[in-house]
């Protein structure tokens, strides 16, 4: 008899556990187009070759290991600050922004969760679809969580109007989560007026904008990628964002992330700075040290940072040329202007158009995996692959 006999099993994360199945599957033609990776032509993710150097040059430099202050590396925050904002805006603004290194994206989500609860318990509106850990990590902080109209999976379209007409009718006070760029999973953005309009609408109605911003550099470019923000932040806008640098610094599993509070003043940000260590310091402590110092190196190294951006766009564009090449496979092999709607998604995700009972069926009889949603990600596909994929897609759609 154990203490823990009545403890359930919980079920599988809906992405991770979608690699087990992927990894135990003997079939030497499966695909794997489920999990949120970048991987190149070999289908690895690469470490990429500035972050090598900075950790031969951290291997010389380094001193100690000892424990990050609670908020993390200041000269981490400043550089990301800088990418997040743009150098001008931080460099005048930056008293006013309380920012914090996180145990990546998600850690910048689950605390920048935890401080809502902790001082306003306001309800939380994410996109319909969206990224499943949202609700998730919400809902773990002790947050009501609803939806708000998003996308038509089935038209294939942005639900702009639904979502303002949601939008407007939330009391004052509600936080709305935004994909900042590379919407997860439709790849559907909104465009420059667009923003200003959910702008406008969250100056007017008193609305918390929380941005997720995780695919910095993956769609459009660095800037355009984050336009989102800047938009809203130029416009003297209070909000909270959330900054994941596991993807455009392929630096997955060292965890490195941000979390930036734009407050209206250094007074408000000082408190808030205070109030957010509070929430760390009893969940973890302090960050670790070894990604953001990868991080800060490269992007204060002149050269470094070259070789960063030359590769961030290389990435970007073996993304893009992923989907162009799907897309066009699937036409010609199907003679047929269905698949038009994935020419104008950004970053690695976007919907096959598969239904569950499709996805099944590919999953099953050719051993191309895909999340139940029919979302793919494209950067499991390579040269050699593309025909497979495209054609098990056509066989199950029939
Ligand atoms: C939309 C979105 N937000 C946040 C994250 C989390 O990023 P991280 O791996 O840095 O925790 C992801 C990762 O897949 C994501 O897709």
């Amino acid at each position: 008899m154990s203490i823990f006999d009545k403890v359930p099993m919980a079920p599988a994360d809906p992405i991770l556990g979608l690699t087990a199945a992927f990894s135990s599957d003997p079939r030497k033609n499966k695909v794997n187009l489920g999990v949120g990776l970048y991987k190149g032509e070999d289908l690895l993710s690469p470490i990429m070759t500035c972050v090598k150097s900075a950790e031969g040059d951290l291997m010389r430099w380094e001193k100690s290991k000892e424990y990050s202050p609670i908020e993390g590396d200041h000269q981490f925050i400043g550089k990301t600050g800088e990418l997040v904002f743009g150098s001008h805006f931080w460099g005048t603004e930056f008293e006013r922004i309380a920012g914090f290194q996180t145990v990546g994206g998600t850690g910048a989500l689950r605390i920048g969760a935890a401080f809502i609860k902790q001082e306003a318990e306001n309800t939380v509106y994410i996109s319909h679809p969206t990224w499943p850990n949202h609700r998730g990590v919400f809902h773990a902080a002790g947050l009501k969580v609803e939806n708000y109209p998003y996308y038509d999976v089935g038209r294939h379209q942005l639900q702009f109007d639904m979502m303002i007409e949601y939008l407007t009718a939330l009391p004052s006070g509600s936080v709305i989560l935004l994909h900042a760029s590379c919407h997860n999973p439709t790849g559907i953005d909104l465009n420059r007026e667009q923003w200003l309009q959910v702008a406008d609408l969250c100056q007017k109605r008193g609305l918390v904008p929380f941005f997720d911003c995780a695919y910095q550099g993956f769609g459009r470019g660095l800037t355009e990628d984050v336009q989102s923000i800047r938009l809203f932040a130029e416009k003297g806008m209070e909000m909270i964002v959330a900054f994941s640098l596991s993807k455009n610094f392929s630096l997955y599993g060292e965890r490195v992330g941000a979390l930036f509070i734009v407050t209206p003043s250094l007074d408000v940000s000082k408190k808030v700075t205070s109030r957010v260590k509070q929430v760390i310091r009893t969940l973890y402590s302090n960050p670790p040290i070894h990604g953001a110092r990868i991080v800060a190196h490269v992007l204060s190294e002149h050269q470094l940072r070259e070789v960063w951006e030359r590769q961030l766009r290389e990435m970007c564009e073996r993304i893009n040329a992923m989907r162009h090449h799907l897309v066009e496979r699937l036409k010609q092999k199907s003679h047929s202007a269905d698949f038009n709607h994935l020419d104008d998604c950004k970053g690695m995700f976007c919907y096959s158009g598969l239904s569950s009972e499709q996805v099944e069926r590919i999953i099953s009889e050719f051993g191309v995996y895909m999340t139940g949603d029919g979302r793919i990600n494209v950067c499991g596909l390579n040269r050699e692959n593309l025909d497979y994929v495209a054609e098990s897609i056509l066989a199950v759609k029939k």
